[in-house]
């Protein structure tokens, strides 16, 4: 079985940060979401990975995956020149798909427990399709699901204003080679892509058999500001160990579950983890709280900041309290007033903010 992993499209929900990065490379506890797409599939057993990328960031996308997993897996990337649909995206790699079932992950996804569950069940199974469901309070963002009292498939509908379930469709999905030909009988949708749950419809509706699978643990859509907050939340506390590599001084107070990475050093601070420090940072006069991670390179000297994400090579002076925040590379924001309001930032890379 072979892998395709979609990591193009534009980011648009994610704006400014994609303006300047792939959605899929925003780390969640400074590793790439995209990492933990490919640790899953590699984890499922599959090893001849497709990943689809786009013309503005596929060499990041090609760089972040070819560091850390090129010994692991053959993987060929493949250019999507514009971000017309998922279904557009499997149209683009058939060359590579050929007549093989594969396994396609959405690279802005992080979902818990891993897809094993979904290989297994187009491996062993009789379906056309196997989806992966997950229970959520308003499914009206995604593809919903509409399944018979033995839990079959029997309708599914993309983006319904009135969801006729609660079951969205997570972006992890095992299909059979048949997909192909419904992909061809297709049309684009009214925001203007080809999309993959019209061509699961399509099969459903010439008779072919689609399983799924409902997802007991958490599934993450890094869509917006707030879902890489969230994911940042979930992971922190699932996988934050307590490790220190840099330098803590003896004025410092490091509390729970915290990382540090080497070269760093915390400085007449304290720390309460869940939190990831990167390496080479230097946090001086300073309150980290719950929930943040921070990258490589950063500088913060007297600033208070939790359940924030601040990415590499960004410097923070005397602000605070910060939360709820992302904020993006080397950014730099400053306070130089005697005010103590809280700030809520999202900030693109390479800014300069003077309060
Ligand atoms: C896509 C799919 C949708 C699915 C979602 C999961 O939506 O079209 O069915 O529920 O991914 O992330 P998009 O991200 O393109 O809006």
């Amino acid at each position: 079985m072979k892998a395709l992993i979609l990591a193009g499209g534009k980011g648009t929900r994610l704006r400014p940060l994609t303006y300047t990065m792939a959605k899929q490379l925003i780390p969640v506890a400074n590793r790439p979401i995209l990492h933990y797409v490919v640790r899953d599939i590699l984890e499922a057993g599959i090893t001849d990975i497709g990943v689809i990328i786009s013309p503005e960031t596929g060499e990041s996308v090609k760089a972040a995956i070819s560091t850390i997993f090129s010994g692991w897996a053959r993987f060929t990337f493949i250019l999507q020149d514009q971000p017309a649909g998922l279904a557009h995206a499997v149209k683009t790699a058939r060359p590579f798909l050929g007549e093989d079932p594969f396994l396609m992950f959405l690279g802005d996804n992080l979902i818990q427990g891993g897809v094993k569950q979904v290989v297994d069940a187009l491996a062993v199974g009789s379906a056309a399709v196997v989806i992966l469901l997950k229970e959520v309070a308003d499914p009206r963002a995604f593809g919903v699901a509409v399944l018979d009292d033995r839990g079959q498939v029997m309708h599914l509908v993309e983006k319904p204003k009135e969801p006729p379930s609660q079951l969205a469709l997570v972006g992890v999905y095992g299909f059979t080679p048949l997909i192909h030909h419904a992909v061809e009988r297709i049309k684009p949708s009214w925001r203007g892509e080809l999309e993959i749950t019209d061509a699961v419809q399509e099969l459903l509706h010439t008779g072919h058999r689609v399983d799924a699978r409902v997802l007991e643990g958490w599934w993450l859509d890094t869509g917006k500001k707030d879902d890489i907050l969230e994911a940042n939340r979930i992971v922190l506390d699932e996988y934050t160990e307590r490790r220190v590599e840099g330098v803590v001084d003896a004025e410092s107070v490091i509390a729970g579950r915290v990382t540090v990475g080497q070269g760093s050093r915390i400085i007449r601070s304290t720390v309460r983890g869940p939190v990831v420090i990167g390496s080479d940072s230097l946090i001086e006069d300073s309150f980290v709280g719950p929930f943040t991670t921070i990258g490589d390179g950063v500088v913060m000297r007297e600033v208070s900041i939790e359940h924030s994400v601040v990415l590499d090579g960004c410097s923070l002076e005397r602000v605070g309290p910060v939360e709820d925040s992302l904020i993006g590379s080397k950014a730099r924001v400053r306070r130089t007033d005697g005010t103590r309001r809280t700030l809520r930032f999202f900030i693109g890379d390479d800014c300069e903010i003077t309060i």
